[in-house]
């Protein structure tokens, strides 16, 4: 049976956006960004479809062996590298590039006498989350040189704004990052989504994209169809009740929506059981038919009610849509106080391939 809450894929679009990383960063390598399941449209199914991908990142190595049992031969860079000796022989028996950002890892490597790997070497330019400061630079490179089983090494940084191209700390760490390239002159990635947007002297190497290539806006002062990004995934579910209710009565849990007038509203198979958030607010827009409505009432665990009063024609059965095309993410994102990634992460539990 068919479920009725159900976030389906669209390959074809997920392809559109690689297209467009591709004419923004022309003179990059692209690494597709494909943890947490791809940001929940499936990691190995948005690995086959993105064939043309010079490499993939995620998050840990558990994730990456996935894709080499799924035969996927691209680079993969392993973002949380790893933290013990068997983690690394992991990374080398599948031929992972794990990023290093701390001393331990460094006297791990300089332990290992078996197999060689390629590495990325992470700074912190002010991200302050993983990688190795820049006054440590020196010491922790110099050490890196000397380990026998480390081949190719990167240099990587991450930015902590980009969403937010004006912020200052954007430029602190591009010229952080400048110079470091300048002195090590080895091959560079900086760049996510949004830096490959904002920040084309700096897309280096290697770029990063993950949040644009499923289609939410990477920046805060734009939206993905001002920046030509197609929607992969649509969450959509069906009506299985419409009820008449009368002005004056109350609508969900708590109550909270009362009917301002004699309404009808259709009850929708899908709850934050199924990843649909359940801080969403009555007035978050929904789609019925292709017909732009609202939510009504508390979402509950795997129903909403949605206000049909401007809604022709609709039956038991008919398709609602949450997010996708007629309803973009970032849109609930914003009324529900998080961002498109949370939301897409969640709804990969109900997840179907168009
Ligand atoms: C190190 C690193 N690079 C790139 C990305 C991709 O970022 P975005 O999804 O904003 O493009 C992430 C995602 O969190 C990341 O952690």
């Amino acid at each position: 049976m068919r479920r009725t809450a159900r976030a389906s894929i669209n390959h074809d679009a997920l392809i559109h956006n690689f297209n467009r990383v591709k004419q923004l960063a022309p003179d990059s390598r692209i690494m597709a960004v494909i943890k947490a399941d791809a940001y929940g449209h499936g990691m190995i199914q948005a690995a086959k479809a993105l064939q043309q991908a010079d490499g993939f990142a995620v998050a840990c190595i558990k994730e990456a062996v996935a894709l080499r049992e799924a035969e996927i031969q691209q680079p993969v860079t392993v973002f949380q590298g790893f933290q013990t000796a068997e983690q690394l022989q992991q990374c080398i028996k599948y031929q992972l590039r794990p990023v290093i950002y701390q001393q331990q890892q460094i006297e791990l490597l300089e332990q290992n006498v078996h197999g060689k790997l390629s590495v990325w070497f992470k700074v912190d330019t002010g991200m302050g989350r993983l990688g190795i400061q820049p006054d440590d630079v020196d010491d922790c490179w110099r050490q890196l040189e000397q380990c026998s089983c480390v081949d190719e090494v990167g240099l990587m940084s991450h930015f902590a704004n980009a969403d937010d191209p004006q912020h200052k700390l954007n430029r602190q760490q591009t010229d952080c990052f400048h110079r470091l390239a300048d002195r090590l002159n080895i091959e560079t990635s900086m760049c996510n989504s949004a830096g490959i947007i904002a920040f084309p002297d700096v897309q280096g190497n290697w770029v990063r994209p993950g949040i644009m290539l499923y289609g939410s806006s990477p920046l805060l002062n734009k939206s993905a169809e001002q920046l030509n990004l197609k929607p992969v995934m649509q969450l959509e579910s069906e009506v299985i009740a419409i009820n008449y209710l009368k002005k004056g009565d109350a609508v969900g849990y708590g109550g909270q929506w009362v009917c301002p007038e004699d309404m009808p509203v259709a009850v929708v198979a899908i709850g934050y059981g199924d990843g649909y958030p359940r801080h969403a607010p009555s007035g978050t827009p929904v789609s019925v038919n292709q017909q732009r409505t609202q939510l009504i009432g508390r979402v509950s665990m795997d129903m909403i009610t949605i206000d049909l009063r401007n809604i022709d024609q609709i039956q038991i059965g008919d398709v609602v849509q949450l997010w996708g095309e007629d309803i973009s993410v970032d849109e609930v994102a914003k009324l529900v106080g998080t961002i498109g990634y949370e939301l897409l992460c969640h709804a990969s539990g109900c997840r179907l391939i168009r």
